[in-house]
């Protein structure tokens, strides 16, 4: 088992026992489940009995492959090609949901990019790009869920914030502000949805080991400066922002909505 014990910077990617058997047999869209987080929400909801849609620009299906593979007696994930820009690609995450498993009942907004850039410097395809994904993807997304949701009984929506939003680092405007308006859109999504039954929260994770992450886990100087903002003196483990998702999803938060759960180790705090 790796741990913060053996290693204090290291994730403790070690497994949570959480386990809510009511999400058993409900069906979830993930995008950008192709790795990273997405992919660890997919196979971790397939293990605990959830049907996964996962979605990413890059090999969804081979990742779906591999995890069903691992899978035994438990839910079963499909992986398509699909851009969170494109509203046309939420309607096939969708219709895929329900052809192949006749319903969705959970909507995970997860797919984001995340750029630098020196405030003077930002390229404007770099801020059309990091809005079109950030932004605009999770309200297509989250559109495509409601439309279906309040029609079918209600269901929730997770959509990927940051601590990013709301503490500021250098050279990352256009990542910051995006997730700054992913909380804010959470707000928006909670007040007019919640009469149709659909919870919509986010989560704001800190310092993940994914490969978006990878550059500053390999610079020693960025390191340190990563985790000196970080009270819990480690790098986070994508299982642990698993934890948040599980919670959110299951009936134990069906009083809450318009939340933002922190999975930061308490970075938003310096
Ligand atoms: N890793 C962190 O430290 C961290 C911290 C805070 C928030 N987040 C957020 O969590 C989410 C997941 O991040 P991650 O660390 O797993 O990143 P990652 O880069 O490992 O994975 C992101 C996935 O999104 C996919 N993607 C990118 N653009 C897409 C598009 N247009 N359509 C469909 N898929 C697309 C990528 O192909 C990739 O598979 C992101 O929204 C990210 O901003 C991450």
């Amino acid at each position: 088992m790796t741990t913060s014990a053996t290693n204090p910077t290291r994730a403790d990617a070690s497994q949570i026992t959480a386990h809510h058997p009511e999400l058993v047999g409900k069906v979830a869209v993930v995008t950008g489940a192709g790795r990273g987080m997405g992919a660890v929400f997919a196979t971790e909801l397939a293990r605990r009995g959830v049907h996964v849609v996962g979605g990413d620009l890059d090999d969804a299906p081979g990742t779906a492959a591999r995890i069903n593979a691992e899978l035994t007696d438990a839910g079963r994930v499909v992986g398509l090609r699909a851009d969170v820009t494109d509203p046309a690609d939420h309607d096939r995450l969708l219709q895929t949901a329900l052809t192949e498993f006749g319903q969705v009942d959970c909507w995970i907004n997860n797919a984001g990019i995340f750029p630098q850039a020196e405030f003077t410097e930002i390229p404007p395809d770099q801020l059309t790009a990091t809005y079109q994904v950030n932004v605009n993807g999770v309200v297509y997304g989250a559109q495509t869920a409601a439309r279906h949701m309040r029609e079918h009984g209600g269901g929730a929506i997770v959509n990927m914030a940051s601590v990013a939003g709301v503490r500021v680092r250098a050279t990352r405007a256009a990542y910051n502000s995006s997730k700054a308006a992913v909380r804010h859109l959470t707000s928006c999504m909670a007040v007019e949805l919640g009469e149709h039954g659909i919870r919509v929260n986010a989560i704001a994770p800190g310092f993940v080991d994914t490969e978006m992450t990878r550059w500053v886990r390999e610079d020693p100087a960025a390191l340190d400066r990563a985790l000196s903002t970080v009270p819990l003196r480690r790098v986070g483990a994508p299982i642990e922002v698993f934890g948040a998702l599980y919670f959110l999803l299951s009936d134990s938060a069906r009083y809450i909505t318009g939340a933002v759960v922190p999975v930061d180790g308490g970075s938003q705090h310096v």
